[in-house]
Formats: structure tokens, C-alpha cells, sequence
């Protein structure tokens, strides 16, 4: 496993590998402090290109909370282990002036419209402007064939793939499901930050949102989502700031619900100091696989 922190060698290395063709290159970018979420896209990457690049760079554009970003989980070596143990080929370590060199810093212009306004948008403002603004400057550094990311950040999804559609980068999306603790728990780096009371409170989103899925045949979408909302702040270690149920993809608002409308559910709650955010999508297959979200 090949370790950079430079692009211009980053990019020499993929140059070289790549010198007769044929070869395509799938990049995973995280923030560390790996888990087996991450782990999940690194090996889909592996098993749809030839090489695999993951990116580890905690950026601190996108916190709006800047405890948030000062506690934020930071453990390269076990991070390194993990990736050479998941058969990654190359990472990308980059520091902030690799990533901002004077005159990259400025703002994408960008607007991102209504999946760049509601919840998680309304919730961390210039989140989503962060994201977007090191997700074009790693994919203008890497230059991959596919990007891959988790459902888990369902929003960020949707940002990212208006950001490719808007300039018309040449990159493919993949998104992979949200891989989840046994008990239901979406894996997160935040999570190590949660204490055992509440570890165990926080299984409660996930609870909400599979409980809202499967009632969804007898009862109304609504009152279920109000039902779990009042269950949830009986929880006095949980503040719930959204759970909400939107159209699939262009995230608009749902109106009558047709039985057929396929929506994702959405949730982001404080569990103690934790902010914790999950989703699912709902479908009346139940099954139906999260589209490329190209169109959006
Ligand atoms: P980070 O939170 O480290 O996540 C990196 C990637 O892992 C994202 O695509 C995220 O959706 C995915 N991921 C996280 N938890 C997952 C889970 N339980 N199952 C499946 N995939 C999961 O998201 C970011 O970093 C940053 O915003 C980034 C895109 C790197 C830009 O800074």
C-alpha cells in the first residue's frame, strides 16, 4: 500500500500505474477514524476498479461547530492498519495546504438549491459548502473513474452528485449501503465519543426510523413520525432536530403519500454532546436499492 502526502506525487503514481491503460482508479474519501462503514467502500471500490485509492483528511471546512472539529477522532496509524487489512492500494494523507493552497480556499460557486437548504443544510450551516469544496479539489487531485460513498451521509449524496452533474466531472457515483452496528446502531466515527448510557440511547434512532418503515402499511406516515418523536423525547439524553420523511433523490417535500412514492426517512438527534445522524429509504418493495443520483 502505497502512502502520499503530496498530490503531484499522488498524481505521478497513478500516472505510472496507468501508463499502458485499462486501469481504473475508485476513490473513497473520509475524514479517518476508520470503521467497517468506510471498510465496506473500500472493498466495493476494490471489487468494481483495479485500484483503490482512500483519502484521510479531516477538513475543517465543513464544521460549523468547531468543538465538533477539535474532537473530532484522529488515529492515522490504526487508520493505515485497517486500510492495508482491507487490501487498499494507495492513500492519500494530504495536510491543509495541500488540500488549500493559496488561491484554492475560495468558495465553490455552486447552488446547491433545495438539497442545500433543508435539514441537514438548515441544521449545520456552510456544512454542505465545505463538503463540496474538498470534494472538487480531492476529485481535481485524484482524478477517479468512480467516487465511491455511504448512504449513511444521504444529503451529502445528493450534494455531491449536483456537484459532478453542475461541472460535469468525469466520475461515476456509487453509493453503498449503511453498514450498522448489530443492534441496528449506523457505524459512525462519532460514536466512540458516546459513553455506555449513551451507546445504548442512541439505538433508539434506528429503532424509530425501522419501526416507521414497518408500520408504514397500517398506519399513517405522520402520526407514526409524531408517535416516534414524542417516544424519543422521553429519552432525556436524546434532542431530536429532524425526523422526516422526503422524496427520494430530489429530496422534495412528499405530498399525498401514494403508496408507491419512494422516499428516505431521515434522522439527526444530539445523543448527550453527540450529534448523530441515520436514514432509510422507504419504497413499497421495501428493497428497492438507492438510484445513481445523477438527476438531481
Ligand atoms: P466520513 O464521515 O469519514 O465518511 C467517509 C465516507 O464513509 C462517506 O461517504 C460516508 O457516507 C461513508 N460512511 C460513513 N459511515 C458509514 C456507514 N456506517 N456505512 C457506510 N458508509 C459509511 O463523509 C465524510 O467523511 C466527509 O464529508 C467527506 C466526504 C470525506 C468530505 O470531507
Amino acid at each position: 500500500m502505497k502512502v502520499f502526502q503530496k498530490s503531484t506525487e499522488l498524481q505521478k503514481y497513478l500516472l505510472e500505474i496507468n501508463e499502458l491503460g485499462g486501469k481504473s482508479v475508485g476513490f473513497v474519501p473520509t475524514m479517518g477514524a476508520l470503521h467497517e462503514g468506510h471498510l465496506s467502500l473500500i472493498s466495493i471500490s476494490k471489487a468494481k476498479t483495479t485500484t483503490t485509492v482512500a483519502s484521510i483528511f479531516v477538513n475543517p471546512t465543513q464544521f460549523n461547530d468547531i468543538n465538533d472539529f477539535n474532537k473530532y477522532p484522529i488515529q492515522i496509524d490504526l487508520d493505515l492498519e485497517l486500510l492495508l487489512n482491507a487490501g487498499c492500494d494507495v492513500v492519500f494523507i494530504p495536510s491543509f495546504e495541500e488540500v488549500y493552497p493559496a488561491g484554492t480556499f475560495e468558495k465553490i460557486d455552486l447552488d446547491l438549491g433545495r438539497v442545500g437548504s433543508i435539514l441537514e443544510a438548515a441544521n449545520r450551516p456552510g456544512h454542505f459548502e465545505g463538503v463540496i469544496q474538498v470534494v472538487k479539489r480531492l476529485l481535481d487531485i485524484v482524478q477517479p473513474d468512480v467516487l465511491f460513498l455511504g448512504q449513511k451521509d444521504y444529503q451529502q449524496c445528493c450534494v455531491i452528485s449536483k456537484l459532478i452533474t453542475h461541472f460535469q466531472l468525469p466520475v461515476k457515483l456509487e453509493i453503498a449501503d449503511t453498514v450498522r452496528e448489530i443492534d441496528g446502531l449506523a457505524m459512525s466515527s462519532r460514536n466512540m465519543r458516546l459513553n455506555t448510557q449513551e451507546r445504548q440511547s442512541a439505538i433508539k434512532l434506528s429503532k424509530a426510523l425501522f419501526h416507521i418503515r414497518e408500520h408504514l402499511h397500517e398506519q399513517d406516515l405522520s402520526e407514526l413520525i409524531l408517535e416516534q418523536k414524542e417516544l424519543l423525547a422521553t429519552d432525556p439524553l436524546i434532542h431530536v432536530s429532524y425526523l422526516e420523511a422526503v422524496k427520494q433523490v430530489s429530496m422534495e417535500p412528499l405530498d399525498i403519500l401514494k403508496n408507491n412514492t419512494p422516499m428516505t426517512l431521515l434522522i439527526a438527534a444530539k445523543v448527550g454532546e453527540v450529534r448523530l445522524i441515520d436514514n432509510i429509504l422507504i419504497s413499497s418493495s421495501q428493497t428497492l436499492k438507492i438510484p445513481e443520483i445523477k438527476e438531481v
